[in-house]
């Protein structure tokens, strides 16, 4: 990592598990184990997330037509395929300093129904904007802009303003109620209200993305998963199964150091070029954009996730796994991990998940945070390919053991574990999205202050040369 990017660098956990109030040790004392929710009292002396998963952050504006405001938001997701959805959610719950009620700036959201999703590159001006967002109060949001001391101007489909710097800008405005392709009722509201905070669902009208980068001049360079030393071993030894089972002939490719663009990605496909952004309008309805095609099916352009290890026990006590990357973090209180699973029947790589069908009945999941390494990469490829319809040893197939715990399966190999508890669904055209409350955060022992998990939030572009 160059080192201009340290500072941008975020490290969990800050403090010692095993000494930690709310968190125990198992009898072998091989995992921190703490269970959720957690009191008010609790809450408000540390509100920071009690367990990690890789979020990215960006830049949000909006306006009401006289003010404009900014803000930042942590885990945006895309949480549906058509229409092409993205998800903010925002505090509406004083817990604490840091988690408080945003309704300044969800208030121009909702009066405006738009806003402009920016990411900077790491370096001043995006420190200048942080440190906006960070040193004046909400209820002047309004006068943040001008305090980043950054030039704007506006976005190209509403009035939100958009940073001269900004290297891509996602423009989009709350979901309308409709339909899914099956005929289905979608978005009779363009928010839902989940323990803390307030999950808008913004349909993508246009993406822009700066000149350089989309001719290829410039790459966006993303790790997608965070880094970590294990201090023993993985897991148990395997036994050998098999050979892998092709589940269909189309194969979804899988790095956690992301290029953007670069051979194994999607060209950006731009309707024009204005102010030095190549922008791509998509068509209001999700009949218009679908592509059936599986490649161009893929995102149209590149934006922030990681991955979330979706785990669950089918019917006959078989355990499965699906690398879900539309996953995040909604709310705060309780804790909502959002995992995005696609129900629509469009092509391989959009349709029906046997996950899907397991989590609906049982009501309970696990998800696991999985690291940069080569037994978890792989698992994450081979996983992520096969349903377990057409494999049920997928896991272990995947390379993967698996841990005895009732609520949902644990991957010993990975150092975080969120055992989840459905408490709602929300369909969202192609995929459903479940709302799972954390009951238990399970985090191996060598996970610590000295050996930390380690995420960078934020991509970085480099110029190539020549
Ligand atoms: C990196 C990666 C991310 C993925 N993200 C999603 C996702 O967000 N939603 C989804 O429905 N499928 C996603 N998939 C595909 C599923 O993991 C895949 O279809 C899996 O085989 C489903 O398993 P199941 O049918 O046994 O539930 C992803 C696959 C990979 C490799």
């Amino acid at each position: 990592m160059p080192n201009f990017l340290e500072q941008y660098r975020y490290l969990w956990p800050q403090t010692n598990l095993q000494t930690a109030t709310n968190w125990r040790t198992t009898e072998d004392k091989q995992v921190y184990l703490r269970d959720l929710p957690e009191s008010l009292e609790e809450l408000s002396n540390d509100s920071r997330w009690p367990g990690f998963f890789p979020s990215p952050i960006c830049l949000v504006t909006t306006t009401n037509g006289s003010q404009i405001a900014l803000e930042k938001v942590v885990g945006a997701s895309i949480v549906n395929r058509f229409p092409y959805v993205l998800a903010l959610s925002f505090c509406t719950q004083e817990l604490s300093q840091r988690h408080h009620v945003r309704s300044a700036f969800t208030d121009m959201l909702e009066s405006s129904g738009s806003v402009a999703v920016q990411f900077l590159p790491p370096g001043e001006e995006l420190d200048q904007a942080m440190k906006a967002i960070a040193t004046v109060p909400e209820e002047k949001t309004h006068s943040r802009i001008a305090d980043t001391g950054l030039t704007a101007h506006k976005a190209l489909t509403n009035d939100a303003p958009v940073f001269d710097s900004a290297y891509m800008v996602y423009e989009a405005k709350l979901v309308k109620p409709g339909k899914d392709f099956a005929g289905q009722p979608i978005y009779s509201q363009p928010w839902v209200d989940v323990g803390s905070h307030r999950v808008y669902f913004l349909e993508i009208n246009a993406i822009q993305l700066r000149q350089d980068i989309a001719e290829g001049r410039s790459q966006i360079l993303w790790r997608s998963l965070p880094g970590w030393q294990p201090q023993y071993e993985l897991q148990k030894p395997l036994s050998v199964l098999g050979d892998s089972v092709e589940d269909s002939s189309y194969k979804k490719g899988y790095t956690p150091h992301y290029v953007f663009p670069s051979a194994g990605t999607i060209a950006f496909e731009a309707d024009s070029v204005e102010n030095g952004m190549a922008v791509k309008y998509l068509p209001p309805l999700p009949e218009d954009q679908v592509e059936v095609d599986n490649d161009r099916a893929r995102w149209p352009c590149f934006f922030p996730s990681s991955a979330g290890m979706i785990t669950s026990w089918a019917e006959d006590g078989t355990p499965n796994l699906m690398p879900c990357g539309s996953t995040t973090i909604v709310s705060r209180h309780p804790l909502v991990i959002t995992p995005c699973i696609s129900y629509a029947k469009i092509n391989e790589r959009y349709a029906p998940r046997v996950s899907l069908d397991i989590i609906r009945k049982t009501g309970k999941f696990g998800c696991g945070v999985p690291f940069i390494n080569d037994v978890v990469i792989d698992a994450i490829k081979y996983a992520g390919n096969t349903s377990l319809a057409k494999d049920p040893q997928k896991i272990v197939r995947a390379g993967l053991q698996v841990e005895p715990n009732d609520w949902a399966p644990v991957l010993p190999a990975l150092p975080i574990h969120f055992d989840c508890q459905v408490i709602g669904e929300v369909t969202l055209g192609t995929h459903i999205m479940f709302l799972g409350e954390v009951r238990q955060i399970r985090v191996r022992a060598d996970v610590t202050p000295e050996n930390p998990i380690e995420w960078l939030p934020w991509a970085n572009i480099v110029r190539l040369n020549g």
